[in-house]
């Protein structure tokens, strides 16, 4: 009876994506416990690539069932979009396979619209959101107000309920001088979506109990990632959710399971997207050879949003605060092979002058302090033993090893489903 945690350990868009389907190859049941369509997950499978922003990862295994948590607030537009392109990859997605927590709320065109009004108002301050009405989503649910996957199942309530929180949100919308929205056209619209989609609501929370209990392998997908929480995150620059290992539990509905495991994925370099402090932020070259020209699958451009994402080096205090407030078993390091061909390498070991540091402290005038090491060069595409890397390339894994205390169980060095080392 354990449960299997894949979380990010950054500011997202470490490639859990991946590992989430790696892990999942003898997974039962795979459930996303946070978030919405602001996630990006890309899988590289031979020559298919998947986007997935809503659907686990894990689906693309025929055994698996998917499971969108309570946890989650989701656009159902975008769902049925997923849903179709998977069904013409040839993944079939019936309400066998796919689960939606009746506790889950929806994201409605209100909400991106609200987002988008939120962030302008902003102004200099703005978070830099994804604009997917991820913010706006989860006020409702705090507020009380939010219409939820339950409500599809009751045509007649469930529209009153949406008209009502749509006009509220019209009411909203005028205070930022933005267009009223069409209410009967969304509710017609969502009415549809509620016929298609009211198969797959289902009690999450009973299933996952019965699963764990039986002993069958659960994946809780985690994402965005550990900076970006809520709660521990660097705020206000964070999303709306709560992205940590622990809240597994909540936004799925599980209480805590015999054992736990919980497998961070982090990249070999920092990146962000959006605003907030990134101390080991770069500008030079160097950012641009990390980042990429757009030109590759795997360049450091959004999934979800096609912004150039700022890059960095790795920035080793925040990870191991990360580790310790996530209790992460072992590491999963993601794009070793993008670190080839510079002469140096970094790592941030400390901040100048702070002894102990907390993503809820961080702030710009924070001055990292590196660790440098010896660069390498080759391809590191083709290596599958960890034996044939590169002796500095070892050194610079088992020296985050050593840092953060936790084991590095896997490396990737490539985007395709066999482009991996496995250490043990
Ligand atoms: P929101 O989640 O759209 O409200 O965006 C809030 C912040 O989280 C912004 O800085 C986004 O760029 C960031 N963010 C949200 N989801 C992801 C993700 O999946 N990867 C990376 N950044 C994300």
């Amino acid at each position: 009876m354990t449960l299997q945690i894949i979380i990010g350990t950054q500011w997202g868009d470490e490639g859990k994506g991946r590992f989430v389907d790696l892990l999942s190859a003898d997974a039962q049941y795979v459930a996303r416990y946070s978030g919405g369509d602001n996630a990006g997950h890309t899988l590289r499978i031979q020559d298919h690539v998947y986007k997935l922003h809503l659907i686990p990862s894990g689906i693309i295994y025929p055994q698996t069932t998917g499971i969108l948590g309570n946890g989650m607030v989701i656009n159902p537009r975008v769902l049925l979009r997923e849903m179709d392109e998977l069904n013409a990859a040839g993944i079939k997605i019936s309400p066998d396979r796919l689960k939606i927590s009746y506790a889950a709320h929806l994201i409605t065109p209100a909400h991106q619209v609200l987002d988008a009004a939120r962030e302008m108002h902003l102004g200099k301050s703005k978070i830099g959101t994804t604009g997917r009405g991820i913010g706006p989503a989860y006020t409702d649910k705090a507020r009380r107000v939010g219409v939820r996957a339950l409500d599809m199942l009751d045509l007649a309530s469930f529209s009153e309920k949406l008209k009502q929180n749509l006009e509220q949100k019209n009411e909203e919308l005028k205070l930022y001088g933005a267009e009223a929205l069409d209410v009967a056209s969304i509710v017609d619209e969502f009415r549809r979506f509620a016929e298609t989609l009211s198969p797959y609501v289902a009690d999450t929370s009973a299933i996952l109990y019965d699963a764990l209990k039986a002993g069958k392998k659960v994946i809780a997908e985690g994402a965005q990632g550990a900076l970006l929480d809520i709660d521990f995150g660097t705020y206000p620059y964070v999303t709306s959710s709560s992205c940590v290992a622990g809240n597994a539990m909540v936004g799925l509905g599980i209480g805590v399971p015999g054992s736990i495991h919980t497998t961070g994925i982090t990249k070999v370099f920092q990146t962000r997207v959006g605003e907030g402090p990134f101390p080991t932020e770069l500008f030079d070259e160097t950012s641009h050879f990390l980042r990429g020209d757009g030109s590759k699958q795997w360049d450091e451009f959004g999934t979800t949003t096609g912004r150039p994402r700022r890059v960095g080096w790795l920035d080793a205090v925040l990870l191991k605060k990360v580790i310790q407030m996530n209790g992460v078993n072992e590491l999963a390091l993601t794009k070793l092979d993008v670190l080839s061909n510079l002469l140096e390498v970094k790592i941030c070991t400390a901040y100048q002058g702070v002894s102990s540091i907390s993503p809820l402290v961080l702030n710009d005038a924070i001055q990292p302090q590196y660790r440098s090491f010896k660069g390498w060069s080759g391809d590191l595409m083709g290596v599958r033993q960890w034996e044939d890397l590169p002796a500095e390339a070892r050194d610079y894994v088992l020296f985050i090893e050593e840092y953060c205390q936790t084991p590095v169980r896997y490396i990737s060095v490539g985007p395709e489903r066999s482009q991996l080392i496995k250490r043990f």
